[in-house]
């Protein structure tokens, strides 16, 4: 049988100064599917998101595609999964946008034309095109934001976490960047508090608070909850409020 694209048993986390950020989570992500995770601020999202990649590594067994993220597999790990920081800081560190797109395909060892390639369509989904001799550090945060997803984008990758990735964008490039997401045929896991994105996106929902799932299911079903919603510092979306228009 197909392994799952995401298969996480009784993992746990706490950060080296002790504090517990996760327990016990359980979760299976067929591979296609597009999950969401919501929760309130300090739920415990991009941490488990960073486990995805083994970018934090917990107690407990994280799974992609098959494959036991720890170190034996962590450069397949590193081509397999993409993750889309919540903060652009951490993703972009080299000199130019050009150099912070093309660094995971060359990592990759690519030839040239390839890399050039995949930079040129990174940066042209995400709207950044002639951007490339730019300093990363000295653009917006939105444009900040767009290029890191460019860097993750680059590589291709067969599963995709996005970590609050509608942020500071405005509402053009917001809907623009779901249509993107919506065409792109890579697992995808995003963490949001974009509630209306969740629910145009995601099939399954994961509810997470205080380092651990409180319920998953159906995203309509679970974001209708009005008092599962109001417990945990969110609200019901607006479109799902006013029903059908
Ligand atoms: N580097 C760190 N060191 C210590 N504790 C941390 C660190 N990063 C996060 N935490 C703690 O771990 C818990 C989970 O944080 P996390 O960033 O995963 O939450 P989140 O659900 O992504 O929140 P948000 O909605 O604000 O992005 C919080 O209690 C937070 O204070
Ligand atoms: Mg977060």
């Amino acid at each position: 049988m197909e392994s799952p694209a995401i298969e996480i048993i009784s993992l746990s986390f706490s950060y080296p100064d002790g504090v517990p950020a996760l327990h016990d989570i359980n979760l299976n992500v067929a591979r296609g599917e597009t999950v969401g995770i919501v929760g309130p601020n300090g739920a415990g999202k991009s941490t488990l998101l960073m486990h995805l990649n083994g970018v934090l590594r917990g107690k407990g067994t994280v799974r992609v595609m098959g494959l036991d993220v720890n170190d034996e597999n962590a450069r397949k790990i590193r081509r397999l999964v993409g993750l889309v920081f919540q903060d652009p800081e951490d993703q972009l560190f080299t000199p130019t946008v050009y150099e912070d797109v093309a660094f995971g395909p060359l990592q990759m060892r690519y030839p040239r034309e390839e890399i050039d390639r995949r930079v040129r369509d990174a940066l042209r989904t995400v709207g950044m095109e002639g951007f490339e001799r730019r300093s990363s550090h000295h653009l917006s945060f939105g444009e900040k934001k767009r290029v890191s997803l460019a860097t993750v984008l680059a590589l291709d990758p067969e599963i995709i976490a996005f970590d609050e990735p509608t942020s500071n964008l405005d509402p053009c490039s917001r809907e623009e960047f779901i249509s993107y997401l919506m065409a792109l045929p890579a697992t995808k896991v995003i963490a949001t508090h974009d509630l209306e994105l969740v629910l145009q996106l995601c099939g399954h929902t994961i509810l997470l608070s205080g380092g651990t799932i409180v319920t998953e299911g159906e995203t309509r079903e679970l974001l209708g909850d009005r008092a599962l919603m109001e417990k945990h510092r969110l609200r019901v979306p607006l479109s799902l409020a006013l029903g059908p228009r």
